[in-house]
Formats: structure tokens, C-alpha cells, sequence
């Protein structure tokens, strides 16, 4: 069997032949090693300017140029943040944490909006059913909200099944957000490297939690907020355990208590 090294001793002596029969005139020799020389130069060039200009981008990007403003409301990624351990959402108190959980702000039927035709039409978005109190209003739910509304439901299943309670939500539900919250994440990408170790907020502990402590940059929930509620589809959802109950009357809870209907 050939050896790797005996390939490349055959491949390399090949090359040598062929220079050594090769019937090249000086001419020849001269002109193309002419056109190499030129050949090289203009790729040193050109390879020279894109790095310049790859460098002049990432300078205007990094410095100069104003933060890219998110394409529905307008959010930028100017709020510090840190990453921390847990407060009211996670108090063992179960009072304290579900009035954290249901809190306006953070309430899913808080991110149904009603958007104008207009707005739409500026916006690209797809279609959307009528909102029943505007005919040129159409429904949406703010995906940061349909967000909240997916980890709800994982949290009520877990503190059901924890608890020993029946299972409210079918399992195909809680399938689906729990998929709906992966593809968030991975939408995300998030390349923020938490650091590890019993290092900085964590120096002592014995089961460090990565990254506590470390800032990163976030748009702004209060904006995504103050959005929703100037554009609110006032949607609550009411009596859901009755069947008959109906659905209109479910519209008619405006956050700043104005009465839409007619
Ligand atoms: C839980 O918190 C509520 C509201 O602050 C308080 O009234 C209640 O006593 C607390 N329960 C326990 C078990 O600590
Ligand atoms: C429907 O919900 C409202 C507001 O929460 C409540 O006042 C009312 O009693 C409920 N009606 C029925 C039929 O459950």
C-alpha cells in the first residue's frame, strides 16, 4: 500500500517534471511572471481596502452611529441590566410571587393591541382578525407578552404537578409554549458569555449560579409596556369557564377605563 509519505514524495516529483519538460520560451516566462506580479498586487490592494473598510463599518456601528431601533415600537438596547437571583417571582411565599406573576405589566392579555390599517400597511405585518370596536383596528399580541403567556403556563403546570393538583392545561399546550419559548431563545442567539466559578457576587457559595452580577443591555419592558397600553385591544379574559359567556364582552376593559364600545 502506498504510504501518505510516498504520495506526497510522488506528488512533489511530478511537479519537478513537469517543470523540467515544460517548453517555455523566456518570453513567455517573463511576461507571465509580469502578470503574476500585477495579479498580486491588486489582490494585496484589494484584500488592503476591504480590511479598511470592514474596520471603518465596525468603528461606525461600535461608536458613532445611534443604536438600531426595533422595528414595531421603537425599543433600543439601552437598559443595563444585571443578571441576578431570584426576588418576588421567586419568593416561596406563594402570595407574594403569583401577585408578582399577575401583575399588569407582565399579564399576557396585557399585549393584545389593536393596530390601525395604516400601521399595519407601515409595518408589513400579515393580516389580523378585526378588533370589534374599529373596523380599520385589527388584533395583535405583542410577542414579548405571547412570551409571558407561554412561561405562565409552564409555571402554573409545574406548581400543579409540585403541588399535586389536577393538570389545568392539556399537555399539547404546554408542549407548544414550552417549544414557543426555544425558538425564542434560539431566535435570540444570546452570545453574552456569563462568567462560572465562585467568582465576583458569587466569591463563597456553594453552588455558584453563572453570570450573577454581570450586565448586559436590554430593550426596555416599560416602553413595550406604555406601547401596549396606548394601543391596548382592552381584552381581559373574564369568565372563561363559561361557555356562553360572551366573547365581545371580554373587549371592554380598557386599561385607562374608557368605554370604546358603543
Ligand atoms: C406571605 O405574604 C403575605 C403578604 O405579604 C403575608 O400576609 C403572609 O403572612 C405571608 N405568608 C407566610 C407564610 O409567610
Ligand atoms: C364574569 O366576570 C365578572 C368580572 O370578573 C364578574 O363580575 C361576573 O360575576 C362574572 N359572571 C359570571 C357569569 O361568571
Amino acid at each position: 500500500m502506498e504510504s501518505f509519505k510516498d504520495r506526497l514524495l510522488q506528488d512533489t516529483s511530478d511537479e519537478e517534471d513537469d517543470s523540467q519538460h515544460g517548453q517555455k520560451s523566456k518570453h513567455q516566462v517573463v511576461s507571465q511572471e509580469g502578470a503574476s506580479f500585477i495579479f498580486k498586487l491588486i489582490s494585496a490592494c484589494s484584500i488592503c481596502f476591504n480590511a479598511i473598510f470592514i474596520c471603518s463599518i465596525l468603528i461606525i456601528l461600535s461608536k458613532d452611529a445611534p443604536l438600531p431601533l426595533s422595528k414595531y415600537v421603537g425599543l433600543q438596547k439601552n437598559v443595563p441590566f444585571s443578571f441576578s437571583h431570584g426576588d418576588f417571582y421567586t419568593s416561596s411565599n406563594r402570595s407574594i410571587a403569583d401577585a408578582a406573576w399577575n401583575a399588569p405589566i407582565v399579564q399576557s392579555w396585557t399585549g393584545l393591541v389593536a393596530l390601525s390599517e395604516d400601521y399595519v400597511q407601515s409595518h408589513d405585518l400579515l393580516p389580523a382578525q378585526q378588533w370589534p370596536w374599529d373596523e380599520n383596528k385589527r388584533i395583535y399580541i405583542l410577542n414579548g407578552f405571547h412570551n409571558l403567556h407561554c412561561l405562565d403556563v409552564v409555571r402554573q403546570t409545574v406548581l400543579q404537578a409540585y403541588d399535586g393538583k389536577p393538570l389545568a392545561k392539556p399537555l399539547p399546550h404546554v408542549v407548544h409554549c414550552l417549544d414557543a419559548l426555544r425558538q425564542e431563545i434560539m431566535c435570540n442567539a444570546d452570545d453574552t458569555p456569563r462568567y462560572t466559578g465562585r467568582l465576583n457576587e458569587e466569591a463563597g457559595r456553594d453552588h455558584p449560579v453563572s453570570g450573577i452580577g454581570q450586565q448586559k443591555l436590554c430593550n426596555s419592558w416599560d416602553k413595550l409596556y406604555e406601547f401596549a397600553i396606548e394601543h391596548s385591544a382592552c381584552y381581559r379574559p373574564v369568565n372563561m369557564s363559561d361557555p356562553h359567556f360572551p366573547e365581545l364582552e371580554r373587549f371592554k376593559f380598557c386599561p385607562d377605563g374608557k368605554r370604546v364600545w358603543p
